[in-house]
């Protein structure tokens, strides 16, 4: 129901993105505008699915994950009576106070600071101090905790949608979803994330990042220092990047590519160690068993940056990372990202997954500070004004290429479509 600043604003996204046949220009406003992040909360995040966590953070009953999805503050916690996934909106139906006030734990019950209304982990109000001062009683049933309007889950990773009408999560995830099978039936048994989480700002628009993350152009000129490194460590550059984009449907996005640096599952590199060659090469025999030569060779030695709109990041490279990002000002937004691997992984496997994760993804580690350094560097770029659009036509009227930017005109083009669109606030 909505019964505030439901005014709908019609054509915003056409004004800021133009294509031609072969120049596509985005409108620096879109990165920098606050009216343009109030539609943007209204038209993209209370209406398209949107990643909230993945069920093996939250194995047992009672487990809990806090998070921001979509700018509001959620809360995830497997229910100790029905085992289910319930994600719930943090908000006490009291007087407002969120009640769950940890990032993750285990609980049978959330009990609200303010006035110590008490929860059940299945949503329900259990217990209120002196409920006798309430005419009539009070309608415990009617006063749970308020859930996401639609909660799915595919393959453990669970999205909700605060939209009632939306299309179901199969549906919305189009192409994504073999996708994401290949990356998932990589694993002998099931993925997990691994535990631990990296959360940082960046003062750079979200889009900003959208693009950084499905960006294969940049590769080779922002982190030439982690080429240099593989390089000193043996890794023969000559491959490059190598491979193709592809559009999912819906504004998701992904490239497929080869290139130098080495695959956790399964292909070898120098910095994983002379010994292990064996294990490595034995897992990459394991997939050609199960899947054949083709799809084997998909898994093992090409990687993958996807984009699931609108910003959910899959990116199976040197390790698997999963990544969201949620603006707070039209400049600034927060991030998570996680690590994600096989279940029941062999501990020297594991041992050097993290090793590549950290060594690339890592908040230190070689990607991620060139990527804040260059996001926050294109966001002060915009304040300078006299320069209106930015380009990128990248690859147009091509066959696209890992290194073009066929992925962010995917990604723009459903931004543009529900920006142009008249839609009201979701409470
Ligand atoms: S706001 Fe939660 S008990 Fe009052
Ligand atoms: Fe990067």
């Amino acid at each position: 129901m909505t019964l505030l600043n439901d005014r709908p604003v019609l054509g915003t996204g056409s004004r800021l993105v133009v294509e031609e046949p072969d120049r596509f220009r985005v409108h620096r406003d879109s990165m920098t505008s606050a009216e343009v992040l109030t539609q943007e909360q209204r038209k993209i995040f209370d209406h398209n699915w949107l990643y909230v966590g993945h069920e093996s953070e939250i194995a047992n009953p009672g487990d809990y994950v806090r998070r921001r999805v979509g700018g509001r503050p959620l809360f995830m916690v497997r229910g100790v009576k029905t085992g289910q996934v319930n994600v719930f909106h943090n908000s006490c139906t009291h007087r407002g106070a969120v009640v769950c006030r940890k990032d993750q734990g285990n609980a049978k019950v959330f009990q609200c600071f303010y006035h110590a209304w008490t929860f059940d982990s299945e949503g329900k109000l259990s217990g209120v101090p002196d409920r006798d001062a309430y005419a009539g009683g009070l309608d415990f049933e009617a006063l749970g905790l308020a859930r996401a309007a639609r909660v799915e889950s595919y393959r453990g990773f669970v999205f909700a949608c605060y939209d009632p009408d939306v299309v179901g999560l199969v549906e919305y995830l189009a192409g994504a979803k073999d996708y994401l099978d290949l990356i998932i039936d990589a694993a002998p048994a099931d993925m997990e994330i691994v535990n631990g989480s990296q959360h940082y700002g960046m003062d750079a628009n979200w889009k900003l990042l959208v693009e950084n993350s499905i960006d294969g152009y940049h590769a080779v000129s922002t982190h030439d220092t982690y080429f240099k490194y593989l390089v000193a460590l043996g890794t023969d550059l000559s491959v490059g990047v190598k491979g193709t984009s592809r559009d999912l449907g819906n504004g998701h996005a992904v490239l497929e590519y080869e290139a130098p640096w080495g695959r956790p599952v399964a292909k070898w590199e120098p910095l994983f160690g002379e010994d292990a060659r064996p294990s490595v090469e034995g897992l990459r025999r394991d997939l050609v068993e199960r899947f054949g030569e083709e799809r084997a060779h998909r898994m093992a030695d090409l990687n993958r940056n996807m984009l699931i709109y609108p910003n959910l990041i899959v990116n199976d490279i040197m390790a698997l990372t999963v990544r969201t990002f949620v603006p707070t000002a039209p400049d600034k937004m927060e991030i998570s990202a996680w690590e994600m691997a096989p279940r029941d992984e062999q501990p020297d496997v594991r041992q050097r997954r993290l090793d590549s994760f950290l060594t690339f993804l890592g908040p230190a580690g070689f990607a991620t500070p060139d990527d804040i350094e260059a996001l926050e560097s294109c966001q002060l770029g915009f304040t300078s004004g006299g320069v209106e659009w930015n380009d990128i036509s990248r690859g147009m009227g091509r066959e696209p290429l890992a290194t073009d930017e066929a992925q962010m005109r995917t990604f723009w083009r459903r931004w543009r479509d529900d920006m142009d669109r008249e839609r009201g606030a979701v409470r």
